[in-house]
């Protein structure tokens, strides 16, 4: 026994600036994605053949000139498929894998091509002759709702109190619409799977997904076996953003029913453009409101509807629709309110989830409701926010009635008021204007509130596995994936500090179907919460053991064992923890675990439109500050400072990290990222060439991003940290705000401006000319 003297404290543990566990092997090139990984030998290469039609019948395919090419081996269409043509995440049976007789959007995929290369089989796919039968298609939501184009889903509705009541009381009444433009994920890694065939009915995958269980259960209907003989592996994601949550799912089938078909090892990776033509996006949205409001500017009444353009199938669409109206209210109390969704389809690929999952685009529209007051009563939009927030007897129930109880806006903007020293910077914009005639600015300050949880109650559950070896070194496995948000690093401090060792004692290895069963899709930035509590499960019902062990050993009672860093304290002895796993070892105690989580306190009814979908919500405001050239409609941001409210943080390094990196994604969504389809249907905006996201130059001049330091989660979640991957996506808004405040400077700060988005230049010079004319 040795009696040893504590180090004061372990390496990485909970709430240190950790870095990330493979940023070392990020930057160095070093950290394995699935195309560096060495191919089993005879491995061939799939590549999609897509239709060149939005809508039509296909009336006759010739493969000869394909089958004739060099290197191909094989071709694959739907009747190649042993199970169910359809991979639909929301069991509507609405998502082919190859179309066979229809194609409803111009880069359906038809067929894949075998061959022995990647590049072979690429250029084969382009030979393929189909004949097709032209049918009207649409692509934009206004215009599939003129042609009576069915929705992909039910629409939700969210009511509450009396809006024809609040209408009637109203001093003012507005209404007006706005487009939201969809996004690109533009992940660095594109979508990517290798699969190889086993015995039996067995396949192994290694795919770029985001919902490993969802691909094995869909590869599973695909080849019509069980789940069982089905494994999924994913070290990491090259990027997700919630590209890959259902996604992924189509290239995992086409790589296993090749597998199987041909017995060899089959690896598809489709080219950036077709990656960009072939998967889904973020849902554009058309706005349609009316708001009622006093002459202070207070909220009476809300009435909305958020159609989105959903593309031809539902995949996600409903609850990204569902979505977007629970963030349709922001941070604002609707006394009256009725908010609708209509998930339209059009013959466009299906859209899916992206970075706060229909949130934005509602968030965007609430925004544009309390800038719509403002710019009507001549007033700071600041002003007209702080006089809507929840907060006061009675003003605290969301349209889906939840009691916002957790609310903390009214510090966050003070403090960030404050730091940015808005007030001031406003008079001096406002001053800069009057003397200027050219170049105008703006300045906002805008606040974030997103509720955290999956809407589908069921998928907040998580597993983890904890390996301790008889080295006393920690193996670690959990249902969650890395997609470069730090997940890894995070739930490995969890269970660091939960045995109180040295995070480098810690190995987190692949996410595997095979060691954790039934988990969700790595979405709804709940990853740390859920996985973090169930890797910490797992780690204490390893801890009971010891604890029992070294209470026996020592002969104390179970309540003088501690576990202090690297030691474990009986009573007045200390044993080194390596000493003690081994003894254990000895002992025969079980030292591994699976742990389980579920987020308690939860429920929603979609049919009422009631419940408590979120079991918390994070906060966050942010400030910019533009300058616009009346001219030409460009543009800069001079400054952005931002707080945001991640609870108490796991790791402040990482999650600084996911804050200015969502930042800067949602101010691309705003303002430069833009999809275009033409008349025949076809996507333009295909590559880096004509779809342009942020540079680093692109970013603001000036860029203070803090978090909210003093805030405590309330709700018991892992360490009393909040979710952070999601929320400061939202903080972007500041951007678009600004923007129009530098346009509505030409009319005198009272026109509503009505900037669509995203804020190109081309739209932010539309407006100021309207507004010119608008002021005569
Ligand atoms: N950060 C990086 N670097 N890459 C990503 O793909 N995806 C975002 C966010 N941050 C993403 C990211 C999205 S859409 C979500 S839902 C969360 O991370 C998922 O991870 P988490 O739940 O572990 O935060
Ligand atoms: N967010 C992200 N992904 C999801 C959700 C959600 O709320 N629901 C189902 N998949
Ligand atoms: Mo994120 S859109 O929930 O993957």
């Amino acid at each position: 026994m040795n009696v040893m003297q504590p180090i004061h404290r372990i390496r990485g543990a909970v709430h240190d600036k950790e870095r990330h566990e493979s940023g070392h092997k990020h930057v160095t090139g070093t950290a394995e994605y699935i195309d560096d990984m060495p191919e089993p030998a005879g491995t061939l290469h799939a590549y999609l053949g897509l239709s060149q039609r939005a809508h039509a019948e296909i009336v006759s395919i010739d493969f000869d000139a394909v089958t004739a090419s060099a290197g191909v081996v094989g071709i694959l269409t739907a009747s190649d498929i042993p199970g169910e043509n359809d991979v639909s995440p929301a069991h509507k049976h609405d998502d082919p894998v190859f179309a066979t007789k229809l194609v409803e959007f111009h880069g359906q995929p038809i067929f894949g091509v075998i061959a022995e290369s990647r590049e072979e089989a690429r250029r084969a796919a382009a030979k393929v002759k189909i004949e097709y039968r032209d049918l009207p298609h649409v692509t934009d939501v206004l215009e599939a709702t003129a042609a009576n184009y069915p929705l992909v889903i039910d629409p939700l509705k969210l009511e509450r109190g009396d809006i024809a009541d609040g209408f009637a009381k109203a001093k003012h009444v507005v209404e007006g619409e706005m487009r939201i433009g969809g996004q690109d994920h533009f992940y660095l890694e594109g979508h990517i799977s290798l699969a190889i065939p086993g015995e039996d009915e067995e396949v192994t995958l290694y795919a770029s997904t985001q919902h490993p269980s969802e691909t094995q259960h869909m590869v599973g209907q695909v080849l019509g076996v069980p789940s069982h003989a089905i494994t999924v592996n994913v070290r990491r994601m090259g990027g997700a953003f919630g590209g890959k949550e259902t996604q992924a799912n189509l290239f995992a089938a086409v790589a296993a029913v090749a597998a199987k078909k041909y017995g060899r090892a089959i690896k598809i990776r489709p080219d950036r453009d077709d990656d960009m033509v072939a998967t889904g996006k973020r849902h554009d949205f058309h706005v349609d409101y009316k708001l009622g409001f006093d002459d202070e500017g207070r909220i009476d009444a809300v009435d909305a509807v958020f159609a989105a353009r959903c593309g031809f199938s539902a995949d996600l669409s409903g609850p990204v629709t569902d979505r977007a109206l629970f963030h349709a209210d922001n941070c604002y109390f609707y006394p009256n309110v009725r908010l609708r969704s209509r998930p339209v389809k059009t013959n466009t690929v299906s859209n899916t989830a992206f970075r706060g999952f229909g949130g934005p685009q509602g968030m965007v529209g609430g925004e544009r409701f309390i800038e719509d007051i403002a710019y009507k009563l001549g007033k700071d939009p600041l002003d007209i926010r702080k006089l809507n927030f929840y907060g006061g007897e009675g003003r605290n129930l969301t349209p889906y009635h939840q009691t916002v109880e957790d609310n903390i806006i009214g510090r966050i903007i003070e403090e960030l008021e404050q730091s940015a020293d808005y007030a001031a910077r406003r008079k001096e914009v406002i001053a800069f204007n009057e003397k200027s005639s050219v170049i105008r600015r703006g300045i906002a300050l805008t606040p974030v509130k997103f509720g955290i949880s999956f809407t589908k109650t069921e998928y907040n559950q998580a597993g983890a596995l904890v390996h301790v070896y008889a080295d006393g070194s920690i193996q670690l496995n959990h249902g969650g994936t890395e997609m470069g948000q730090g997940l890894y690093t995070k739930v490995a401090q969890v269970v660091a500090d939960e045995f109180q060792v040295d995070l480098e004692r810690i190995r987190v290895t692949a996410t595997s179907t095979g060691k954790v069963p039934n988990t969700s899709a790595t979405a709804a930035s709940s990853g740390s919460d859920l996985n973090g509590m169930a890797a910490a499960n797992a780690a204490q019902q390893i801890k009971a053991r010891l604890v029992a062990f070294a209470a026996e050993k020592f002969g104390v009672s179970e309540s003088d064992i501690a576990f202090e860093p690297n030691t474990v304290r009986a009573g007045h002895e200390r044993i080194a923890f390596n000493d003690l796993i081994k003894a254990a070892y000895g002992a025969r105690i079980q030292l591994s675990a699976a742990g389980f989580y579920k987020t308690p306190k939860i429920h929603w009814n979609r049919a009422e439109g009631r419940g408590r979908p979120f079991f918390y919500y994070a906060y966050g405001a942010s400030c910019s500050e533009v300058s616009v050239d009346t001219l030409t409609g460009e543009y800069q941001i001079d400054r952005t400072d931002i707080l945001h409210d991640v609870g108490r943080s796991l790791n402040p390094a990482l999650d600084i990290g996911q804050v200015e990196g969502a930042f800067v994604q949602g101010m691309g969504w705003l303002t430069m990222e833009e999809l275009w389809w033409d008349a025949k249907g076809r996507l333009r905006t295909h590559a880096p060439s004509t779809y342009k996201i942020p540079l680093a130059s692109d970013r603001p001049r000036i860029f203070n991003v803090r978090l909210a330091e003093w805030s405590v989660n309330r709700e018991d979640t892992i360490r009393r940290s909040k979710a952070v991957g999601e929320p400061p996506f939202m903080l972007g808004i500041s951007v678009l705000e600004a923007l129009s405040m530098a346009a509505a400077s030409v009319a005198s700060y009272r026109v509503p401006p009505r900037i669509d988005a995203p804020a190109t230049p081309e739209r932010v010079l539309m407006a100021i000319e309207r507004l010119r004319a608008a002021k005569g």
